[in-house]
């Protein structure tokens, strides 16, 4: 069988030339709507028109495919009904692509009516997973960003490299930090005393698994972390009051214990365990625990109001942010 265009060559070569004007182009537009039918059927089976199909207007099935993988895209389609907030949920702050069927997952199965930011952090921290099976070891090659909590555990031989000691004034008995934590705490006390006359102390610093064990056991739930799961091992971590304010509590109240909360990040400190994540992340509030991540992340942290798990999420774990950052 002759193809289209050996008809088109057949008939320009013969005599009747001034047919093969008109001709090309019937032939012309023959294939021209043969490629837009074909165009038509490829569309047809295209994530876009799938989405397009379950309900979503076009522009916001085109915005869904723009940012979802086609594994994630294909789990939207297989839910086979128009989800309220999948687009609130790319859209959102601190959205991670990686964890768009986890969103919606969550949201199917809350019963509590949690806001959208809420469900973003939960999923992004990992609540919405089992914390045995979910937990990972902790990626200590981050230094002063390694994350520790109930999911990111270090193992009972993790010991910082070198610890510096604190100066026997700032604390009740002997306390050990990473040397970075030792200076920016000193930086710290003196603009406190400077400020409101206070003096800040050290009441604990670096804890060993071992002595983790023990803080487990003599503490309220709630108020320390089991063994591996406790940031005071990376060296990193202080609990602070004040030589006028001792006990925890009325330091919370202190003069100097607001204090240190406002400023504590311009030395590099973030409070890590904020009065607001106390019923997302089941540690409660904790006025005294700083921890040092160094002066630009604390920067970030206190001026978005997040907590350190969500930090880490978002800006350190999150594959995507890091591929879009080297694609520009
Ligand atoms: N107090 C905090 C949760 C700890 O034990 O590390
Ligand atoms: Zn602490």
């Amino acid at each position: 069988m002759k193809t289209i265009l050996q008809h088109i060559k057949q008939w320009s070569s013969r005599d009747n030339s001034w047919l093969s004007l008109p001709c090309a182009a019937a032939a012309l537009f023959v294939l021209l709507v043969m490629v837009k039918s074909c165009q038509g059927i490829v569309y047809n089976f295209s994530n876009e028109c799938k989405i397009y199909k379950l309900g979503y207007p076009i522009e916001e099935a085109r915005a869904l495919v723009a940012v979802l993988s086609d594994a994630q895209a294909d789990t939207l389609i297989a839910h086979q009904e128009h989800d309220t907030i999948a687009i609130p949920v790319i859209h959102a702050r601190y959205f991670i692509a990686d964890n768009f069927s986890r969103y919606l997952a969550y949201h199917k199965k809350d019963t509590t009516g949690a806001p959208l930011s809420n469900i973003i952090a939960f999923v992004n921290i990992g609540v919405d997973q089992d914390r045995e099976t979910s937990a990972v070891p902790c990626d200590t090659s981050k230094g002063q960003l390694m994350l520790v909590n109930g999911r990111h555990y270090l193992d009972e031989n993790y010991k910082p490299d070198s610890l510096a000691t604190f100066s026997k004034s700032y604390c009740y008995e002997e306390q050990k930090a990473q040397r970075v934590v030792v200076d920016a705490f000193m930086a710290l006390q003196e603009a406190c005393k400077e400020q409101t006359d206070a003096q800040l102390m050290v009441n604990s610093a670096y804890r060993s698994y071992e002595d983790q064990i023990g803080t487990y056991k003599r503490n309220p739930k709630g108020y320390a972390a089991r063994a591996g799961s406790s940031e005071h091992q990376t060296g990193f971590a202080i609990d602070v009051t004040s030589r006028q304010h001792p006990m925890r509590w009325p330091f919370d109240k202190s003069e100097e214990g607001v204090w240190m909360r406002e400023h504590c990040h311009e030395y590099g400190f973030i409070l890590r365990y904020p009065e607001r994540q106390s019923h997302i992340f089941g540690f409660a509030y904790e006025p005294w625990h700083l921890r040092y991540v160094g002066k630009k992340v604390a920067k970030r942290i206190h001026e978005e109001d997040i907590t350190f798990d969500e930090y880490y999420a978002y800006y350190i774990d999150n594959k995507g942010l890091h591929a879009k950052a080297q694609s520009r």
